[in-house]
């Protein structure tokens, strides 16, 4: 039985259609236009279709924790991604996700972690090629490329170890990139769906794909074969055995959860870390900061470790409050699977609600002066309740982003080297826009020149 009293405001149909491009370009100012006209729970739908969106984290709390029985992923972010990616936890819901989450969970432990954050360390060691020879030639760089590409490394080999080649790496790669934007193209544009058929390039992404699959199920062969501890991720997803039947993952559940750890695992950190980038450079003694917490976990050795991970609080801080600013998962959406009430408001089975992450991560009811970037908010004791429940940059109840500790640490040593070995500047004269895609990216990079820190 509902208790729900309330009627929620519905955003004008014919302003909608008016701003369709608008919308597509960047939905954020179309969304406040709507909060401040509507207040934090409204409709959006067209057509029938209802789509509430909330922008109050009791409502996100209740959606992702309290009822989250009741919400299920839409099959945009389930059998449609699933059908490029797997099925794998990202992409599934009901019983196979639980037995899958179960079984992978362990894996992202922080004691699994220990073993990890050699690899991590070796492969930013491994990216300096590239910073250093910017630092020689001076020439000017997009810092959002490079962490694409540095974050996608990182995964690779926390996945892998040794077991792929980097050309074959640069092949997933591309794969993944392709796929990506074949996949939004599809749903942004749902009528061009037959003439991706009738023009190949439908087929062209199987075969791509299919290549990826190649390579992916020779590096497990390869693992196999060689036995031992790698203390990689991979080691753990062939180790992982369920709990009812004692078997491990086939094959084809090896590849599809390999191919789900890597698409939901570099972009967001990229994203992320190029914005972390771009925020230090605006606040120099934010930046001064970290540097000094860096030198002095760094007295008397020449590299970090786990266990400085712990010691790397103000660089946590930052990126906490970065996180804040510009969530890289900036919203996600759920389908309502029976009737139930938010704030008041009746839900009925079958709709949709976009939980939007970005505005609640803006709220001024939550967070004082919400623009400002000030990493002290994150400072131990400093978080009120209030905040930590307006704070999801990884979403939250049972589908909490299953990286979220490995996203961090891997965060914290980059900061902490970067930092530490370069001095970056972000070019004056450009635009740094937010655009929110998949994930919210610089719409148009952010150009930097790097030089060695003296
Ligand atoms: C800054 C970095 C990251 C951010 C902001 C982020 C954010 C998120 C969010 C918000 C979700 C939940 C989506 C929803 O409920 O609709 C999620 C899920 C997930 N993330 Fe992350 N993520 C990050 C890094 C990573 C990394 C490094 C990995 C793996 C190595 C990873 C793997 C996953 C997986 C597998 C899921 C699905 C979990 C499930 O449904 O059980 N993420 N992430």
């Amino acid at each position: 039985m509902t208790t729900a009293t309330k009627t929620a405001p519905k955003a004008s149909t014919l302003w909608l259609l008016s701003n369709i491009r608008k919308m597509t370009q960047n939905p954020i100012p179309i969304f406040y236009r709507n909060i401040e006209k509507y207040g934090d729970f409204f409709n959006l739908g067209m057509l029938g279709k209802t789509v509430f969106v909330l922008n109050q984290p009791a409502y996100l709390q209740h959606v992702l924790k309290k009822n989250h029985r009741n919400y299920t992923k839409t099959d945009i972010q389930t059998e449609k991604l699933a059908k490029y990616i797997g099925k794998g936890l990202l992409t599934s819901e009901g019983d196979y996700w639980l037995r899958q989450r179960r079984l992978i969970q362990p894996g992202f432990h922080r004691a699994k972690l220990a073993g990890l954050a050699n690899i991590i360390l070796e492969e930013i060691n491994g990216s300096y090629a590239e910073f250093d020879a910017y630092c020689e030639s001076g020439e000017t760089f997009d810092i959002c490329d490079i962490m694409m590409h540095t974050t996608f490394k990182i995964v690779a080999r926390s996945l892998f170890g040794a077991e792929i080649s980097e050309e074959e790496l640069n092949r997933i790669g591309e794969v993944i990139i392709t796929t990506q934007k074949h996949f939004v193209r599809k749903i942004r544009q749902p009528f061009i769906t037959p003439w991706l058929h009738l023009s190949g390039q439908e087929a062209a992404i199987t075969k791509l794909v299919n290549d990826s699959d190649d390579i992916i199920f020779n590096a497990i062969e390869k693992r196999k074969s060689i036995g031992g501890e790698h203390n990689d991720l991979l080691d753990m997803l062939l180790s992982t055995r369920y709990e009812d039947t004692g078997k491990g993952m086939t094959e084809k559940q090896l590849r599809d959860e390999i191919l789900i750890l890597f698409v939901a695992g570099h972009e967001t950190t990229a994203n992320a870390m190029s914005w972390i980038m771009y925020l230090l450079d605006q606040h120099p003694e934010i930046n001064a900061k970290v540097l000094a917490e860096v030198n002095k976990l760094l007295e008397g050795k020449t590299e970090l470790a786990f266990e400085d991970v712990k010691g790397l609080s103000y660089t946590k801080q930052v990126i906490n409050e970065a996180m804040r600013l510009y969530p890289p998962a900036w919203a996600t959406d759920r389908l309502a699977l029976g009737d139930d009430e938010i704030g008041g408001y009746p839900i009925k089975k079958g709709d949709s609600l976009f939980l939007f992450i970005y505005g609640v991560h803006h709220h001024p009811d939550y967070w004082p002066n919400p623009e400002q970037f000030n990493p002290d908010r994150f400072a131990p004791g400093n978080l009120s309740p209030e905040q930590k429940n307006a704070y999801l940059p990884f979403g939250g109840g049972p589908r909490l982003c299953i990286g979220n500790n490995f996203a961090l640490m891997e965060m914290q040593f980059l900061v902490a080297k970067l930092v530490k070995r370069y001095q970056f500047k972000v070019l004056p004269n450009q635009v740094i826009e937010a655009q929110p895609l998949v994930t919210l990216r610089p719409r148009y990079g952010i150009k930097v020149k790097a030089a060695f820190r003296k």
